[in-house]
């Protein structure tokens, strides 16, 4: 199922020269080279037509165009030969940076860096209102202070990109002795409030629902991992969801959810979230808030890796490095080695479960090892439980049933006065079962995430 089609399958694709830069201080994750092979995966998936590409490794940025004289004149004449419309840099460029590299390069071609092409996806694979107004948030906070006569251009250019946000070009009336860039400015300043408050409105909303599904308390488990990794291909090899599934970057961006049986025949939700990348920058992380607290409030997240991506620790790394941002380390986690239908020999697999502790191995194409994974997923969710004993009245009919549903009993007497049952418990619900208990270790032992 298609959820939208890239907006420059249908026309000629501009062209672009990708320009990757390595500063001495900074060296970044993944090696200068591996960088630049996933920025033309990006640019393939915003439509772009990668010509060629080009990097300079230097000490110090330059003030004025981030890389050196000389540099700037190669690309001139590489763009000039080849052709290219769109000179695509691999780092977040200064406001400035960009300014002059668009004098440099001239009005024929637009100097585009890594965030703006994400965000340029993210606008092309928002469906959702919400993650619409998501990505229109952090376009808006992106392009503020980038402002000039090019960016105009840019918007106009990206089509479907930006959607809803349109071209600033049109918007707004000048008042009294206004340019028409501080027209635009403000114009702007005002629609980044306006969106600001629909995502409050939108993001309490959200909260309402998930105060609801806690108290449905049914457990909630968070797809994560590096774009690509084939999150959508397993949430759908897990249920029947029918997420949209590309060899493309991001193809999902709101997130899904799905109710799956475990074995045992407990239930669980699990949800799909967008992709991690390295370089995601801050502002980005910031404005897909809504979405990420999906992950940060989840009993259980599975770190999906392509296990046989080359840069699957680096990969592994920058999903870290996210979940860290948005403060969400806390929360338990299994790893899941996915494509392995791919590994030529199957001792690779069993090396990389090695390396990876308690992970389980899959390959979502192909549903081998889902089993297992259901398996762990319920063993991981159950290592989150509490052990309690209780002794409840039979008149407790309620809480007996909720013991059995939500927690994971091992042993039932029936005695004179009630029904002892011995077992584990969320820790959300300990205080409800507390009166009942054998011996109050077990909220004691309670780690302090479990006691809400
Ligand atoms: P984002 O939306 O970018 O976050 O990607 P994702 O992690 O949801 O990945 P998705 O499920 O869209 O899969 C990406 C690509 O990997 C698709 O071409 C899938 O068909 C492929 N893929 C996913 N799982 C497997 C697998 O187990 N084996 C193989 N061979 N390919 C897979």
């Amino acid at each position: 199922m298609a959820k939208g089609k890239l907006h420059n399958t249908e026309r000629v694709p501009e062209r672009a020269i990708l320009v990757g830069v390595q500063i001495a201080a900074d060296p970044g994750l993944l090696p200068l080279e591996d960088s630049l092979d996933e920025l033309a995966l990006l640019a393939d998936t915003a439509g772009l037509e990668v010509v060629t590409q080009t990097y300079q490794r230097i000490n110090a940025p330059n003030p004025k165009t981030l890389i050196g004289k000389g540099k700037v004149q190669e690309i001139k004449a590489l763009a000039e030969e080849l052709d290219a419309q769109v000179i695509l840099f691999d780092d977040e460029l200064q406001p400035r940076h960009q300014r002059e590299l668009e004098e440099e390069f001239g009005t024929k071609r637009r100097v585009i860096d890594r965030t703006a092409l994400i965000l340029d996806i993210f606008a092309q694979h928002a469906s959702t209102h919400e993650g619409a107004l998501q990505v229109e948030l952090a376009q808006y906070e992106y392009r503020l202070p980038r402002l000039t006569r090019a960016w105009t251009h840019l918007a106009r250019q990206s089509g479907g990109g930006g959607g809803r946000s349109g071209g600033v070009g049109g918007v707004g009336l000048r008042g009294p002795g206004e340019t028409q860039l501080e027209s635009d400015r403000r114009e702007i300043g005002k629609r980044i409030s306006r969106l600001r408050s629909d995502l409050e409105k939108v993001r309490a909303h959200r909260g309402r629902y998930r105060a609801q599904r806690k108290r449905a308390r049914i457990p909630i488990i968070a797809l994560v991992g590096y774009t690509n990794a084939g999150k959508s291909t397993l949430l759908n090899a897990l249920t029947d969801a029918q997420v949209y599934v590309a060899d493309k970057l991001f193809a999902t961006l709101d997130p899904t959810t799905r109710k799956v049986r475990l074995p045992g025949g407990r239930e669980a939700l699990f949800t799909d979230t967008v992709g991690f990348i390295q370089k995601l920058p801050h502002g980005l992380v910031k404005a897909f808030q809504a979405t990420l607290e999906e992950v940060k409030e989840a009993d259980l997240l599975l770190h999906v890796m392509d296990v046989t991506h080359p840069n699957v620790h680096e990969h592994a790394e920058a999903v870290m490095q996210t979940l860290d941002e948005i403060e969400a380390r806390h929360v338990p986690m299994l790893t899941v080695l996915n494509k392995i239908d791919r590994l030529d020999d199957p001792a690779a697999a069993q090396a990389a479960l090695a390396e990876f502790d308690g992970a389980v191995a899959v390959s979502a194409l192909t549903k081998q090892g889902l089993d297992e994974l259901l398996a762990a997923v319920t063993r991981k969710l159950y290592e989150t439980l509490t052990p309690i004993e209780v002794l409840l009245p039979y008149e407790q009919g309620a809480l007996i049933a909720l013991f059995h549903e939500q927690g994971q009993v091992d042993v039932v007497e029936h005695t004179r006065t009630g029904v002892r049952l011995s077992g584990r418990l969320p820790g959300r619900l300990l205080a409800r079962f507390s009166e009942f208990a054998k011996g109050r270790k077990a909220a004691a032992a309670a780690s302090p995430r479990e006691v809400e």
